[in-house]
């Protein structure tokens, strides 16, 4: 498994990440908590030793399954990453989402801050978060007070590293001059790359870590979605048009020639569509959404997996040809 540091300010973390938004099972039609369990102690035990979580995915669950899944171990091995701001308990000026009958609001005030954190350090059972973000920007709260807010909790211990989610790159720059901002997390796969010239060359240019959420655009680049697969109810791929039939063929077609090499090479499709995002300009890690045992040992051998400039041409050509999912929404 290949190591990057989060960023100038932050540590040394696995290339792969563990996603854990599936296993909370909210928009992802439920999940079984046994088996997500194991399955962080599964990519864990294979090398994985970042896991990247947050308070609203399946409000509170996922990081107490994290944390379940980690009791006992050795917490200096474990880079845990989680996120604040996004309330499904208060009331704020800003709507974020309603879903399942819940209402959450956006609130990265210091105090909302302070609450939160001390709520995911009880559901992951530890008393320091390696790397804290915000999950979306607040925009009845200033970037400044955001900042001094994550410098304080820093300074206290309660976190080693801070990082932002959803950002412009204007503002990444702002923070970064204001602090030690470590990470900026956006979309970012072989068929999603508005970030290429938008945070990737910032994060480049300021040395941030760049985490790629939704790297094999949530099943799609494994190549074994197709018309057939049934999404559970509550699962977010039911009925969106990037699962269309339209959009399923296709990414089929942009995936064959990238299957017929992983068939000649021994590997899963996904493997080489993970090594491709890991070489591009800016890009330092992936968090991949993980649901199970088989997922977690797959997903974590994709971090040692080199591309040669011939494989890695070739899969740039393919994505450089790909016509973006706005051509696969309905009129
Ligand atoms: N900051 C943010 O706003 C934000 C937003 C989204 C995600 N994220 C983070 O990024 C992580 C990853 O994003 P994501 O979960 O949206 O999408 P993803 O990693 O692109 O896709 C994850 C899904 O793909 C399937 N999958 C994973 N490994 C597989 C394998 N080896 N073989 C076959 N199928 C496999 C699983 O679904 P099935 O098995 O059901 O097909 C899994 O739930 C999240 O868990 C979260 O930590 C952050």
């Amino acid at each position: 498994m290949k190591k990057r540091v989060l960023g100038k300010h932050g540590m040394p973390a696995s290339v792969v990440a563990f996603g854990a938004w599936a296993i909370g099972g909210w928009k992802w039609g439920g999940a079984d908590a046994q088996a997500s369990v194991k399955a962080v102690q599964a990519s864990l035990d294979a090398g994985v030793d970042l896991i990247d979580t947050a308070a609203v995915y399946g409000f509170g669950l996922s990081e107490e399954i994290v944390g379940k899944a980690i009791e006992g171990r050795a917490r200096d091995d474990i880079i845990l990453a989680t996120k604040c701001g996004l309330r499904w308990d208060v009331e704020s000026k800003t709507l974020h989402a309603e879903s399942e009958g819940r209402r959450i609001f956006r609130t990265l005030e210091a105090e909302s801050i302070r609450w939160e954190l001390e709520q995911s350090l009880q559901r992951l059972g530890t008393d320091y978060i390696d790397l804290y973000q915000t999950h979306w920007p607040d925009p009845e709260t200033e970037l400044d007070s955001v900042v001094h807010t994550l410098e304080t909790l820093k300074d206290e211990g309660l976190i080693r590293a801070w990082g932002l989610c959803n950002e412009t790159p204007e503002r990444l720059v702002h923070a970064a001059q204001l602090g030690s901002l470590s990470t900026d997390q956006e979309r970012y796969s072989l068929l999603d790359r508005e970030q290429d010239d938008q945070n990737l060359p910032v994060c480049e240019e300021h040395e941030l870590g760049f985490l790629c959420y939704s790297p094999i655009a949530q099943g799609l680049l494994t190549g074994k979605i197709d018309g057939k697969r049934q999404f559970a109810e509550g699962d977010l791929r039911l009925g969106n048009p990037r699962f269309s039939a339209a959009a399923l063929d296709a990414v089929q077609a942009v995936l064959a020639p990238v299957k017929a090499l992983a068939r000649d090479r021994g590997v899963p499709t996904e493997h080489l569509v993970l090594a491709w995002t890991l070489r591009q300009p800016g890009v330092s890690h992936v968090l991949v959404g993980t649901r199970d045992v088989e997922q977690a040992a797959s997903n974590a051998a994709a971090g040692s997996i080199e591309l040669d400039d011939e494989e890695l041409a070739m899969i740039s050509q393919l994505a450089d040809a790909w016509p973006g999912f706005d051509a696969f929404k309905p009129a």
